[in-house]
């Protein structure tokens, strides 16, 4: 009997790249990250090693409370033979008004990428990565700013692609405020889908209350995108237009972008006008039969969602939330290291 032909392999190396926003990055780019995270997944799952980045160090810097990000990235940069820095801005220099110049060429001159969150005060979290990314020698990875959560929105289109196929041309997808009460959350996940999702084809509604506008330079890149890449976008001022006939729906908090970084209890005030926006069964039978149910999670559960939409059959949090993990390796893996990474391309559906 001949020898199966062995599975194709391809090479990628985006070393020295920042990860700041999907926007600039390709979607063939984005479709190589995507094959090699679902490489990086299998690998995981067939406990084969993939020491891609051995005794490299990533600077891990939050502004900001986290537990996907941060654990994605520690558990990730270990698994890829390399380890991770824990940092809180409260306890760095930074918190007394050390420079974004000085961190950034003196926390690169340790290690070999910085990874940042910053992103409760619209103006704030992008602009300082960007200027840590301007005297870095090191790539800077976006954690999550004011603008993008690139991670979180590229482990979305990862389970998505897992679930639907690879192609998502037409999908339609539901990107809607929802009511919370624990706090202000940040703009930049529903910024970040409106951004991505049309480059591949998907047909977006966001909906939300008129208090509730996103960045109007996230809105027109939406627009711009979803003319490049076939997709459709537009805005719905109720969650039942956009959930009608949706195969996905992402509903979500989060806060007034006027008031958010000085007063985010404001956000929570208004927010209270629209306890009704709630993720209920009732929502969902709007939507196709096998619509997807997503959220980046932390999900204000009984507020955003009902127990028995984020427990039932059409969610797919869990598998979104592992996601984090092997997207996060695939960003490190690939901007990180020196050498080629290998991948059999066609992952992700
Ligand atoms: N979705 C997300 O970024 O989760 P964390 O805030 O827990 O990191």
């Amino acid at each position: 009997m001949p020898a199966e032909p062995a599975a194709e392999i391809r090479q990628a190396l985006f070393n020295g790249r920042d990860w700041i926003t999907t926007e600039e990055w390709t979607d063939a780019e984005l479709d190589v990250m995507l094959d090699v995270a679902s490489d990086l997944k299998r690998k995981f799952k067939g406990r084969v090693a993939h020491r891609y980045l051995p005794d490299q160090t990533i600077f891990l810097m939050f502004f900001d409370k986290s537990t996907r990000t941060r654990n994605s990235f520690e558990a990730g940069i270990t698994q890829l033979g390399g380890h991770g820095h824990f940092l809180t801005a409260d306890a760095m220099q930074v918190s007394h008004g050390e420079s974004a110049k000085d961190t950034g060429i003196i926390l690169s001159s340790y290690g070999h990428a910085i990874a940042i969150r910053h992103d409760l005060i619209p103006g704030e979290g992008n602009a300082y990565m960007r200027e840590v990314a301007r005297w870095a020698e090191a790539p800077v990875i976006n954690m999550q700013c004011d603008i993008d959560h690139p991670c979180q929105t590229l482990a979305d289109l990862m389970t998505i692609r897992e679930k639907r196929g690879r192609s998502t041309r037409a999908l339609k997808v539901a990107v809607s405020w929802a009511y919370a009460p624990s706090y202000a959350k940040p703009l930049s996940v529903p910024q970040g889908l409106i951004m991505l999702l049309p480059r591949f084809g998907m047909d977006v509604v966001l909906a939300h209350p008129p208090e509730y506008n996103l960045m109007p330079e996230t809105v027109a890149a939406a627009e711009r995108n979803a003319a490049r890449g076939g997709g459709r976008f537009r805005i719905a001022d109720n969650m039942e237009e956009a959930f009608r006939d949706a195969d996905v729906v992402i509903p979500k908090s989060w806060g007034c972008l006027d008031t958010m970084g000085a007063d985010p209890s404001e956000s929570l005030r208004i927010a209270k006008k629209y306890a009704h926006w709630i993720c209920d069964a009732g929502r969902m039978k709007l939507a196709r039969p096998d619509v997807l149910y997503m959220h980046p999670l932390p999900a204000d559960r009984g507020n955003e969602v009902t127990d028995e939409v984020i427990d039932g059959p059409n969610s797919v949090v869990y598998a979104e939330a592992e996601n984090r993990l092997h997207t996060a390796k695939a960003i490190m893996a690939l901007t990180m290291a020196e050498q080629a990474v290998e991948y059999q391309p066609g992952g992700a559906g």
